[in-house]
């Protein structure tokens, strides 16, 4: 077979205090990403949201570039991206592309590599966009559901089904700047006290998501290291707002990733008063906002092309 094509979904890292650590694939927005063997070289082309096409510096071409390094290919690919998830959004958009390709490498090329060997490839991507090669957005967009990166090196991956739940994010028409500047501005060292709150928040949303206690899961929705010092550093526009408009009505509030978007969670019956909240606070804010309706959702799947 010498073309794949994937949908990719996007993904919400962090959740809270899970900096690095916690991520969850959504039903919705996706990428579609569709890769062909040719003779050499590596060509990509986008349609949708612009993002870069030189391999080097595009988080799929950089990963496609690695692997047929790596595994000594005497082959080129030509990648088309769909990019429907807006990059520097906070919404894993590096991370699908990313993902999308190591997946379809390893199809096209039959290198039989683990999930964990596809997390490691894309989490390389990540390192084009954020600098480091964080896994807390390509491990969901692999694996699907909600994962945790129970270790980094070697790499452990933990995976689990979210509880059925409502998910609204509003994505503010801001610009974030670089995941690598959101990067810069979190605190190296913290107080033991924020560190023992930010124990308690993971701990209540990973026990949560397991046992399927969506209010454990909203209460985890917080941080006290993280969110505060991008918020404070202009990253994260309207952040307390959207956080207390979301209190208001029972749903959980975080970044989503290093921002600007905020996810929500909230039990499936109370999803239109979650967005008619976030919906205000964009209107007070005078900010023009995009918003998802959506569910936690599966991993990268193959849907045909060739
Ligand atoms: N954990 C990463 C961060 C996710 O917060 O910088 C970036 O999407």
């Amino acid at each position: 077979m010498e073309v794949i094509k994937v949908r990719c979904p996007a993904t919400v890292a962090n959740l809270g205090a899970g900096f690095d650590v916690f991520g969850m694939a959504l039903k919705e927005p996706y990428d579609i990403i569709e890769v062909k063997v040719q003779e050499k070289g590596i060509e990509i082309d986008v349609e949708g949201y612009e993002v870069p096409t030189k391999p080097e510096e595009n988080t799929g071409g950089y990963v496609a570039l690695r692997m047929l390094e790596d595994f000594n290919l005497e082959y080129g690919v030509q990648i088309r991206i769909f990019k429907r998830i807006k990059p520097g959004s906070g919404l894993g958009s590096s991370a699908a592309t990313a993902s999308g390709v190591a997946y379809a490498m390893n199809k096209l090329f039959n290198l039989r590599l683990s999930m964990n060997r596809l997390v490691e490839y894309a989490a390389l991507g990540e390192t084009v966009s954020a600098g480091v090669p964080h896994a807390d957005n390509v491990a969901p967009a692999i694996y699907g559901g909600f994962t945790v990166i129970a270790s980094r090196e070697p790499l452990k991956v933990l995976r689990f089904k979210p509880p059925p739940m409502s998910v609204v994010i509003a994505l503010p028409d801001v610009e974030k700047g670089s995941t690598k500047l959101a990067r810069a501005v979190v605190p190296k060292m913290i107080p033991l006290e924020s560190m023992v709150r930010n124990i308690s928040y993971a701990s209540m949303l990973a026990i949560g998501m397991v046992t399927g206690d969506v209010s454990l899961v909203k209460m985890g929705m917080n941080d006290c290291v993280v969110e505060p010092a991008r918020a404070e550093a202009g990253i994260l526009k309207g952040f307390k707002l959207f956080k207390r408009a979301g209190l208001e009505v029972g749903a959980g509030v975080a970044a989503s990733g290093a921002g600007p978007a905020v996810v929500g969670v909230v039990e499936k019956e109370k999803v239109e008063m979650l967005y008619e909240a976030f919906k205000g606070v964009c209107r007070s804010l005078g900010l023009g906002c995009m918003f998802y309706k959506t569910e936690p959702g599966d991993g990268i799947c193959e849907i045909g092309g060739g």
